[in-house]
């Protein structure tokens, strides 16, 4: 019998309860034995719930079980969370998480300490929710170098452009809609401004390098300054505006990893990963481009992705896990101002188009609209323009 306690009894916590109920059976064919759910730890009580009887609020209880042998992480955040999941880490429980805040900041840590403690800290639904995307480039693609990741990364803030696009929907609207859905959260500024996206490719690329790569060291760029002009001025070029998180290693390995919006070509598999779906692009040095898409969020798909971590934890119970990544001894990040791409640029007043430019409509005393036709580094593209003019750019993504 394996004995799982759940920290956190909100929709992802919620939905482990019921995959684990719901899927019993099987389950239990799969491991040899039976998964049983002992507590739930959360603030409040909830009698109507099938699982209400297991509910508890303090978690030394779930320290200090010995029958106890994988704590499911659901809070979220990087306080509470991260204070019990070092207990249960160190009390020689392993632990299962979708928080990719506590993994994208303290996974070098909690990692560390899985290993002295020979338990397992598992978190394939931190990113991509119910896609397998950790494990099998963990596993899969283990004999690759991954040269270049890139994908969408956050359901939400694809929902609003995809609504942006195909129902001409503003962005003030889209996010309206993307709430009223319960797709956006209250506060959508870790969507919108790319933090969730920064986190995800952040844990992406430190599983790829097996080097530490922090939120901090990934210049993030969300869609708030993105507009309805922008989306026809793409479509005039057959192509759709998506976010992009992206980590890019160069040949002496050192990588670049950044989020920003880009302008993709409207025919490939990326752009027309819509609504809150979810698509990632891996590129490995032996097997070439594979693609991983599915539903990035939501109750159930990443509660399949949590379950299946914990069956993994419970199949390598008092086994040596191998750390995924750990700190990099110097500076393995080299700066976006070297990445260089074609640039989509929208003035906010008539402009003379720089030279090796193509115009994107006529220009209006309002505004000028143009890509470049060169590669060009940010600033490079800056000391193109006039100074102090009010613009956006875009990177596309040839
Ligand atoms: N807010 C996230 C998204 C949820 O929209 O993708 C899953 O991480």
């Amino acid at each position: 019998m394996i004995n799982v306690a759940i920290l956190g009894f909100g929709t992802v916590g919620s939905g482990v309860a019921e995959v684990i109920h719901q899927n019993h059976d099987l389950i239990a064919r799969y491991l040899g034995e039976e998964v049983s759910l002992k507590y739930i730890l959360d603030v409040h009580d909830f009698p109507n719930s099938l699982f209400g009887d297991r509910v508890i609020h303090d978690f030394s209880i779930i320290e200090q079980d010995p029958d106890v042998d994988v704590v499911v992480e659901t809070i979220g955040g990087a306080r509470i969370a991260l204070e019990f999941t070092r207990r249960a880490l160190m009390a020689g429980k392993s632990v299962v998480t979708s928080n990719k805040e506590l993994v994208a900041t303290h996974g070098c840590e909690l990692l560390r300490i899985a290993e002295e403690k020979r338990v397992s800290y598992l978190f394939e639904a931190s990113v991509g929710g119910g896609i397998p995307v950790i494990r099998p480039m963990k596993q899969c693609l283990a004999a690759n170098e991954i040269e270049e990741i890139y994908g969408i990364l956050n359901g939400t803030t694809n929902y609003i452009l995809t609504r942006m696009i195909e129902g001409a929907l503003s962005f003030e609207e889209a996010l309206k809609e993307a709430q009223e859905k319960g797709y956006a959260e209250r506060d959508p500024s870790a969507d919108i401004e790319g933090a969730d996206a920064c986190r995800k490719i952040a844990i992406l690329s430190s599983l790829a390098t097996g080097w530490y790569i922090a939120p901090e060291q990934i210049p993030t760029e969300g869609i708030t300054g993105i507009t309805l002009q922008d989306v026809d001025f793409a479509k005039q070029v057959d192509r759709k505006i998506k976010l992009l998180g992206r980590m890019i290693r160069r040949e002496d390995g050192m990588v670049c990893a950044y989020v920003a919006p880009h302008l993709v070509r409207a025919d490939t598999p990326l752009a027309n990963v819509v609504g809150v779906f979810n698509g990632i692009q891996i590129r490995g040095n032996a097997v070439g481009d594979v693609m991983f898409y599915g539903q990035g969020a939501g109750k159930m798909a990443t509660a399949s992705a949590v379950v299946a971590d914990v069956l993994d934890a419970a199949k390598h119970k008092n086994e040596q896990t191998h750390p995924f990544w750990t700190e990099a001894e110097g500076n393995l990040v080299y700066s976006l101002e070297e990445v260089k791409t074609r640039w989509y640029v929208r003035t906010a007043a008539a402009i003379a188009m720089p030279e090796g430019c193509i115009a994107l409509s006529e220009q209006t005393s309002e505004t000028t609209a143009f890509l470049t036709e060169e590669a060009l580094s940010e600033q490079e593209l800056l000391a193109r323009l006039p100074q102090g003019m009010a613009q956006v750019h875009y990177r596309v993504l040839d």
